[in-house]
């Protein structure tokens, strides 16, 4: 038996009840699915399931994403990250850090992710939280002359392309070639949820850059006022992690931003992670969204 519970903070839900580990039938991902659409964050608690078994319920909810950061892929598992403090590549600073500053998963993709999980198997005492930022909420709290003048605007997104700013943690810089493989793209400003088809401002921290038809300092100017009218307090859910929880956010919905954490040093200073990032829509929904 699933229940949800509301989170602590100004959104997201809470599921007891799931287990990974034996499979998550459809009738129970539906239940799950329609809780992380209203609530923008569903974490799932208590799992103690292994790679296979994650990576399972993973597919459910899209196709995985191979991460641009190809020595980021998990070995023998690319389609998961390891995120935290532990790997030996997160000994660098900006490196174990490169998700600390506001930003949608995979906004620099022609095709975006539409979901993003994080598998809690070590977490420190002090800090480690993720910050999750509802954009719908802060969508919707926009004047209404606002909201009319940005929908249907198509702005441009690159990885990496406000690395730095606004006292953020910069953001590693892409090889050569990983970089052939994200060229700028076109996203709209306003974009459609992909199974609920709510409106909201999408991914306006690191990756927007410019909008096109418009002068270039116009769209900074735009894009840094609508950035700091969504990175307030009200509309931010700080999640503190517990061993077997799995953080759920949709990206068609929300930005997020890692707290900064430093390398580990002793017990209880350890944070190891399990990221999947899904493009698509679940196969329950397929059907619908392709109509
Ligand atoms: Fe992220």
């Amino acid at each position: 038996m699933i229940s949800i519970e509301p989170l602590d903070g100004p959104f997201g839900c809470a599921a007891h009840g799931v287990d990974l580990a034996a499979g998550v039938t459809v009738d129970h991902f539906r239940t799950l699915s329609q809780a992380l659409y209203r609530h923008r964050v569903l974490v799932v608690k208590g799992q103690t399931c292994d790679k296979d078994a994650y990576l399972r319920f993973g597919r459910q909810w899209g196709v995985p994403i191979q991460h641009v950061v190809d020595t980021a892929r998990m070995p023998g598992y690319p389609d998961l990250l390891e995120v935290g403090n532990v790997a030996k590549r997160r000994q660098d600073q900006l490196t174990r850090n490169s998700a600390a500053f506001w930003h949608t998963d995979q906004s620099y993709d022609a095709d975006v992710a539409t979901a993003t999980m994080l598998y809690a198997r070590k977490v420190p005492d002090q800090g480690g939280e993720t910050r999750i930022l509802d954009m719908k909420a802060a969508f919707d709290d926009l004047d209404a002359d606002v909201r009319h003048r940005i929908d249907g605007l198509t702005a441009m997104h690159f990885y990496g392309a406000t690395s730095g700013r606004d006292g953020e943690l910069p953001t590693p810089k892409l090889t050569d070639a990983q970089a052939a493989n994200v060229p700028p793209v076109p996203h709209p400003l306003v974009r459609p949820h992909a199974v609920t088809g709510e409106r909201v401002l999408y991914a306006i921290g690191g990756t927007a850059f410019d909008i096109e038809g418009m002068p270039a300092e116009e769209a900074d100017a735009l894009i840094r006022k609508l950035k700091a009218h969504c990175v307030q307090d009200r509309y931010i859910y700080d999640h503190k992690y517990e061993v077997g929880d799995i953080a759920i956010w949709d990206t068609q919905m929300t930005m997020h931003s890692a707290t900064p954490i430093g390398a580990p040093n002793g017990p209880g200073t350890e944070r190891l992670l399990w990221r999947i990032s899904v493009r698509g829509v679940p196969g329950i929904y397929a059907q619908a969204a392709a109509a």
